[in-house]
This record gives structure tokens, C-alpha cells and sequence, in this order.
């Protein structure tokens, strides 16, 4: 049977495997992207039954979500889930804006893009520095209200901006930095939104790739977030997931994935891809089941972070 999870308040139901897609048409942010491959991707998703495609105006200025918008009107519309976000203002140097007015324009020109009526979630991206975090999550209720999105969602905010934001316990979902090598989370935002019903979304679940097991000890000039000696911690326990990958016959990434998958603190896991190579691979990770005691190893392998 296929798992499925719900989002937040709502009822959006999606797989807890999703698809993160800022490399689907997002050549503002990735040099060497080709739209083809995109596609790819993005059908690789769908047809591998993950139901979640994860993208925003900013992947590419609406480009990743116009090249969803073209795939997905060849699947139907109930069998998967667009999340999308705004909050960068074209007219003001893509700097963030949480007016409402322009809340409502961005989910309406979402919808043109995405070729739809509705968007399952909608986040604000990013916070601005002026707006009442409860006033721009009134107007996008309002939204909910006419249909035009089912779920409301936060990006980047601090828990202060959260909890502002769900002063009337309107947040569904929070989609924010969290990975087994940054777990900062965990210590006030994940109690606060387990305590509300709110679902989290980590993005760079895989740590940009590192996490996959495909970068080597020489390797660490491309990570330069960690230090050297927190580095060869990673290998050295990425080394340590290699071996209970291969009680699955799985790959590393793969049982990394399946690790988010069980942890009950997380809804829906979105790893990135560039090919449909590795959509396919990362699928694998719905039908893995890690033991409670190898979800536990795992933890503790990365427990500094
Ligand atoms: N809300 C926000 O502000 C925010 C910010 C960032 C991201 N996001 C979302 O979160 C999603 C996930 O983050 P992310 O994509 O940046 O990082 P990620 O999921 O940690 O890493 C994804 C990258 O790892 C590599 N990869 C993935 N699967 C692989 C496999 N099986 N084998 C080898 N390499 C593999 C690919 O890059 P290469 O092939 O290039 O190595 C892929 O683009 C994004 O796509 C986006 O939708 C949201």
C-alpha cells in the first residue's frame, strides 16, 4: 500500500517522498541546467509515484514552474501535489515582500504558470522586514477561502515569525534548512510545530549531494560550510550508512532518504535532482524499512550536527 501523509491542517495528502526541483529550470541559481533534463525529472517523479513536486518562482523566475505546468497536464490533477512559493518582488530587486496584495497576485500568477486552479501548498518564501507575519497569513486564508490554494505554508522564517505567523493556528507547513548535518531544528522549531500541527519539509535533505556518499575525503573544498575536521566525521560515517545501505542492497542516498522517511518529525522529504537517473534512484527509498535500531545508529552517527 502506498504511504501517504497528511499536510498539516488541511487535507492535502501526499507520498513522504517528494521532489525538490530549484534544478528544473532554474538557471538563476545552477550554471549547465538543461530544460530536457528538467523534464525528465519531472516525469521520472510522477511516473514513479511520488507525489509531491516541490518548486517556487525563484527556480529559474517561474521557469520551473512553467515546465511542471507543461508535464503535468498529461497526468491528472488528483494524482499529485505542487507545492510553490513566492515572495521575491520582480519589481524590487527580487527582494522579499509579504504584502498581501502581493501575496495574492504571486499565487495567481503561480496558478497561470502551473496551468491549474489550484495549489495544494503555498508558501511565503522568504520573511520581509515589514510586514505583520499575521496579516500576510490572513490573506493567503483567504485564498484557502476561495480555493485557490488548500494548504499555507512558511519558508526561512524564525520560530518568533512562526509562531507570529500561526497566531490564529492557520499555518499547515514550514519548509526550512534541516538535514542529518544540521539539525538545529530540532532543538525549538520541531516541538513547536509537532505541538501545533503544523508539518515540516526539510530542504537540502542531502546536504547538496554530500549526503549521497558520492564525494570522497579530497572532496571537502566543495563543502566549505563544515570544517575540515567535521568533514572527515561525515565520511567517516557516511562510510558507517554504507554498510547498513548494504543490508537493503541500497545505495547510501537512498537509505539516508529512507531515514527521513521514518522519522515521525518529518512529513514529506524533497530531495533535489538534476537527472531522471536519479529520481529513479531515489525513489528506491519509499521501499526500504530501516529497523528502529538502524534508525537509531544512524542518528547517533550524525549527532554532533
Ligand atoms: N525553501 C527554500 O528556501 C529552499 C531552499 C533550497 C532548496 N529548497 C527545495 O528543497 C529541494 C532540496 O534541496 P536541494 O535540491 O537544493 O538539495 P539536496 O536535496 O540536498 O541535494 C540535491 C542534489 O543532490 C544530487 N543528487 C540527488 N540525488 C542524487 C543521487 N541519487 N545520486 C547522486 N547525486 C544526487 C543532485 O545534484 P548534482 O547532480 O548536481 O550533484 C541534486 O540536485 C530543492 O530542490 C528545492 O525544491 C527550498
Amino acid at each position: 500500500m502506498t504511504q501517504t501523509v497528511k499536510i498539516g491542517k488541511s487535507n492535502v495528502v501526499t507520498t513522504p517522498l517528494g521532489l525538490g526541483t530549484n534544478k528544473v529550470g532554474g538557471h538563476n541559481l545552477f550554471d549547465g541546467l538543461k530544460d530536457e533534463n528538467g523534464v525528465q525529472v519531472v516525469k521520472a517523479a510522477l511516473n514513479d509515484g511520488i507525489s509531491l513536486l516541490d518548486t517556487a518562482y525563484m527556480y529559474g523566475l517561474g521557469k520551473s514552474e512553467e515546465i511542471i505546468g507543461d508535464v503535468t497536464q498529461n497526468y491528472d490533477r488528483d494524482k499529485f501535489v505542487i507545492a510553490t512559493k513566492a515572495a521575491q518582488d520582480p519589481n524590487n530587486h527580487l527582494k522579499p515582500n509579504n504584502d498581501p496584495k502581493f501575496l495574492k497576485q504571486s499565487v495567481d500568477d503561480a496558478l497561470k504558470r502551473l496551468q491549474t486552479d489550484y495549489l495544494d501548498i503555498f508558501y511565503i518564501h522568504f520573511p520581509d522586514d515589514h510586514t505583520p507575519k499575521a496579516e500576510a497569513v490572513h490573506a493567503l486564508a483567504e485564498e484557502k477561502q476561495a480555493g485557490k490554494i488548500k494548504a499555507i505554508g512558511v519558508s526561512n522564517f524564525s520560530l518568533t515569525q512562526i509562531k507570529e505567523a500561526n497566531a490564529d493556528n492557520q499555518v499547515d507547513i514550514v519548509e526550512d534548512n534541516y538535514s542529518l548535518v544540521h539539525r538545529e531544528a530540532e532543538k525549538e522549531e520541531l516541538p513547536y510545530l509537532k505541538a501545533h500541527q503544523i508539518s515540516f519539509v526539510p530542504y537540502f535533505p542531502l546536504a547538496s549531494g554530500l549526503l549521497t556518499g558520492k564525494y570522497t575525503p579530497a572532496d571537502g573544498q566543495h563543502f566549505s560550510q563544515f570544517s575540515a575536521e567535521q568533514y572527515t566525521t561525515i565520511m567517516q560515517a557516511l562510510e558507517k550508512v554504507k554498510a547498513i545501505a548494504v543490508n537493503h542492497q541500497a545505495t547510501v542516498a537512498q537509505t539516508i532518504l529512507a531515514w527521513y522517511i521514518k522519522d515521525p518529525d518529518i512529513s514529506v522529504v524533497i530531495p533535489g535532482a538534476r537527472l531522471a537517473d536519479q529520481v529513479h534512484s531515489n525513489a528506491q527509498a519509499l521501499n526500504i524499512q530501516l529497523s528502529d535500531d538502524e534508525f537509531k545508529q544512524i542518528d547517533q552517527l550524525f549527532k554532533d550536527f
